[in-house]
């Protein structure tokens, strides 16, 4: 795993340079992209991106996950958060943006996702990190063999996760997400971590036994992985 810790205000654009170069770098590009605060700054580059002549009309995308029984015109619907704080602002073809189904029959939209996903591997994955380790959905004792599923939210991501709610209670309690093993499959991947909060979590990611007990772990065992991260999500590597 490479680690760059970065001024926080530098994140974002190193991330942006890395999927500039897989935009701007391939016929088809197939972008793993992930909600959350940490990357908001990353799409504000892209879309500013496209407005100085950067095209996505030829780009695919597939997010990491979605709640369970909310539809995407719900304002907390992670599709609804990529329309706004990307897909409504750029030239992507929004039939070729895939957010997982929360709602519906959730086997068939697993088994769809996985499908899509192996018909169409993703060159670059953006990832984010929870306080607990997860990455996308995938909470502790995932198995590193996952493929998208439905998952029960634990308590602490219930509560990380509600500030973006009007009441916690609002907080669906499952939600559906790539897998652990699709996510491995990505060809490169990203990870962004900001924040103290996050200082555990980064450590047991890069310098913690790969194991279920921090999912992110498993991204040792990748051989193309970029830790983009500030001082403070750095504070407790060695
Ligand atoms: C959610 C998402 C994750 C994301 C995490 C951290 O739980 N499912 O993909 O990495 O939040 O989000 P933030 O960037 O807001 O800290």
């Amino acid at each position: 795993m490479k680690i760059e810790v970065l001024d926080n205000s530098n994140i974002n654009s190193r991330a942006y340079q890395e999927i500039l170069s897989v935009v701007t770098g391939k016929a088809h590009p197939v972008l793993g992209l992930a909600t959350g605060t940490t990357p908001i700054g990353l799409y504000q580059l892209m879309v500013n991106g496209y407005q100085q002549g950067v095209s996505y009309k030829h780009v695919s995308t597939y997010n990491l996950d979605e709640y369970v029984g909310i539809d995407g015109g719900n304002v907390n619907s992670y599709r609804y958060f990529m329309n706004h704080h990307l897909f409504d602002h750029i030239d992507i073809d929004k039939d070729n943006t895939h957010v997982p189904c929360g709602v519906g029959d959730l086997t068939e939209q697993c088994n769809n996702y996985n499908n899509m996903l192996s018909q169409q591997p993703i060159d670059i994955q953006i990832l984010g990190i929870g306080v607990n380790g997860h990455i996308a959905f995938n909470e502790p004792n995932t198995p590193m063999d996952s493929t998208t599923h439905v998952v029960a939210l634990t308590d602490s991501t219930i509560k990380a996760n509600a500030r973006l709610f009007a009441h916690e209670q609002l907080v669906p309690q499952q939600a559906i997400t790539m897998g652990l093993a699709n996510i491995m499959n990505a060809k490169k991947i990203v990870v962004l971590a900001t924040g103290q909060g996050k200082a555990q979590a980064v450590k047991d990611m890069v310098q913690g036994k790969v194991s279920v007990a921090c999912p992110a772990s498993i991204l040792q065992n990748h051989p193309d992985v970029l830790l983009l991260c500030d001082k403070q999500a750095a504070m407790l590597l060695d």
